[in-house]
């Protein structure tokens, strides 16, 4: 048939010639060869990504980011990269800014963005990049918690920014018209003009702190997954093997920075293997996403499912009014990735679409298909080289192929987290028996191939992205007509699922389709626009346990008209 041949391995060249062999032999100590700090011993993932290529004849001139968005085009060398980047670093230590400090970003993707991303890097601060569509609340408890001392963002962004309630944020810089910044805040443009090209960057250690991604749980707060320069050996590493990077590529990741796929694959591997990375701003529409691959000649292809759900849905039509021949390699991740969207893929490209998995925690990429290997639609593919992954039980003892059980990873792989900050219970409750274990269920079958089964917790994926219900709940309850809130992830075809709510309300307030439209916004307004539940349902009572904890499980159940399951903590 066809379609067998069609997702049989690629025969041409490619960096990973052979995963068998490779898996057999590799070890982490072979991807140091690549970095200069390998000789020098000193280490800061900014200069190997930026100032080794410009410090480098061949590569100097080379563009490192092409950004196009609406209202701009514009084209930076790793050579002017790395000059802005120094000039950023050098306002950062003017402001104080030291090794160790917690800087946030909360701005749209933008040049700016990435030359002060790098920049605070190159000081050793910890960088955190929040999504542009957070709003009050979520800006709060992340600089809250990560006891950010300062924050670049733009006079837009900056009524989201409750400054009054974070006392250790002392300093914020504003990237915009300097007649929209008032005095106390710091003019990114203005400081820009009259700061040195040249910066001494600060050598760090390999275990020193170099970014924290929030990511949501099922329970509590946001956690803040802290991540070290060391990264960087799996980010080089996965950009050679998975993303099959070569330096006359041009590569596209649509993913956001504030989301760990724009930040490990939308900065680190690209720029680590020098290769020119495109990214567009603007909206999504499909039209314009074919553009840009058209236009700007891409040939690798970073994307999620939901993107290319999208694509297909918007026809055969859309693709053929565009040249796509230049894009080579295709990879998605985020959510399982439909066979159907596979299919797609070989209809409109003529190419497999390559699925990986892996999370915030895990820094990397761990589960992949690569080129030289067959496909089999709906499986995630085989631990990359250097990582040992399994499935097991509850107490960490591995299970025989074709069990569902755990997904985990042997601990100690290059890109790992190294904590949720000031939680090290938290941290400590991800490793059982010497794996870390990922919250997925998961089968492998005779020949190693891993299959996604769903989440084991009640963590939403919602167009691949992530929500805690605990997030959407206590939000809900901040509305005065609700009393209580359980929100659950309810399949859908388009966006994996949707977000639903179950409320009840307050006493005085009658169900009525504008109230309910006015929680959904106020949810929309108050936490993000993809937090706010698509459907909600007004109950009596929400189902908990006696100790208090909302049984999301059974709300799922009875949604989708499954068994309730165990029930025996549910309170009367
Ligand atoms: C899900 C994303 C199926 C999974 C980099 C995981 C996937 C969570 C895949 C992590 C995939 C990610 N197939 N499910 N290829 N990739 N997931 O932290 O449930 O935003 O645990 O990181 O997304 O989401 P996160």
């Amino acid at each position: 048939m066809a379609e067998v041949k069609e997702l049989q391995a690629s025969n041409g060249q490619h960096n990973l010639e052979n995963y068998e062999q490779t898996y057999e032999n590799f070890d982490w100590d072979e991807a140091k060869k690549a970095f200069s700090w390998n000789e020098t011993g000193k280490v800061n993932i900014a200069y190997e990504a930026i100032d080794r290529h410009a410090e480098n004849p061949d590569k100097k001139d080379q563009v490192a980011l092409h950004y196009v968005a609406p209202d701009r085009d514009e084209k930076l060398t790793f050579e002017d990269l790395r000059k802005k980047s120094n000039q950023f670093a050098n306002v950062l230590k003017k402001q104080g800014i030291e090794k160790g400090d917690r800087v946030f970003m909360f701005m749209p993707r933008s040049p700016e963005f990435y030359a002060s991303f790098l920049g605070v890097l190159k000081t050793g601060a910890i960088a955190g990049p929040l999504f542009e569509a957070f709003m009050e609340q979520a800006v709060h408890d992340r600089l809250e918690d990560s006891e950010a001392v300062m924050l670049i963002t733009t006079p837009e962004l900056l009524e989201r920014v409750p400054q009054d309630e974070l006392p250790d944020l002392k300093k914020v810089v504003l990237v915009g018209d300097s007649k929209d910044i008032e005095d106390g805040y710091i003019d990114y443009y203005k400081e820009m003009e009259s700061a040195s090209e040249e910066f001494d960057i600060e050598w760090v250690d390999l275990e020193d702190g170099m970014l924290i991604h929030y990511t949501s749980g099922s329970t509590g707060k946001p956690k803040g997954v802290y991540h070290v320069h060391n990264a960087m050996i799996q980010h080089y590493q996965t950009g050679k093997w998975v993303l099959d990077l070569k330096e006359d590529d041009v590569y596209w990741c649509t993913a956001d920075p504030g989301w760990v796929t724009g930040t490990s694959y939308g900065i680190f591997a690209p720029w680590l293997n020098g290769v020119t990375n495109v990214i567009v701003g603007g909206r999504f529409t499909p039209d314009a996403w074919y553009d840009a691959l058209d236009q700007y000649n891409v040939t690798v292809w970073y994307s999620a499912p939901t993107a290319f759900r999208k694509l297909m849905s918007a026809g055969a039509d859309a693709a053929k009014k565009h040249d796509l021949s230049s894009v080579r390699h295709i990879l998605s991740v985020g959510e399982p990735l439909n066979p159907e969207v596979i299919h797609w893929g070989l209809e409109a490209f003529d190419l497999r679409i390559h699925d990986t998995w892996w999370m915030t925690e895990t820094g990397a990429q761990l589960i992949c298909n690569y080129p030289t290997m067959e496909i089999r639609p709906g499986s995630m593919g085989k631990p990359i080289p250097g990582v040992v992954a399994s499935i097991v039980d509850d107490e960490g003892n591995e299970l025989p192929p074709n069990r569902m059980g755990n997904l985990a990873i042997k601990e100690g792989w290059p890109s790992m987290m190294r904590a949720i900050w000031k939680r090290p219970e938290k941290f400590e409750s991800y490793f059982i028996n010497g794996w870390y274990v990922s919250g997925d269920s998961a089968y492998r079958d005779e020949d190693g191939y891993f299959w996604f089964q769903g989440r084991l917790d009640d963590v939403i994926n919602t167009s691949g992205e992530r929500v805690g219900p605990f997030e959407v709940e206590s939000k809900l309850i901040e509305h005065e007509a609700v009393s209580e809130a359980g929100v659950i992830g309810k399949p859908d075809p388009e966006r994996g699922e949707i977000i639903k709510a179950f409320i009840s309300l307050n006493e005085g307030y009658e169900e009525s389709d504008e109230l309910l439209e006015e929680i959904r916004q106020f949810v929309k307004t108050g936490l993000a626009a993809h937090a706010a539940p698509r459907e909600i349902s007004v109950t009596n009572s929400i189902p908990k346990t006696r100790s208090g904890k909302i049984m999301r499980r059974l709300l799922k159940a009875r949604e989708l008209g499954l068994p309730e399951g165990d029930t025996s903590t549910l309170e009367e």
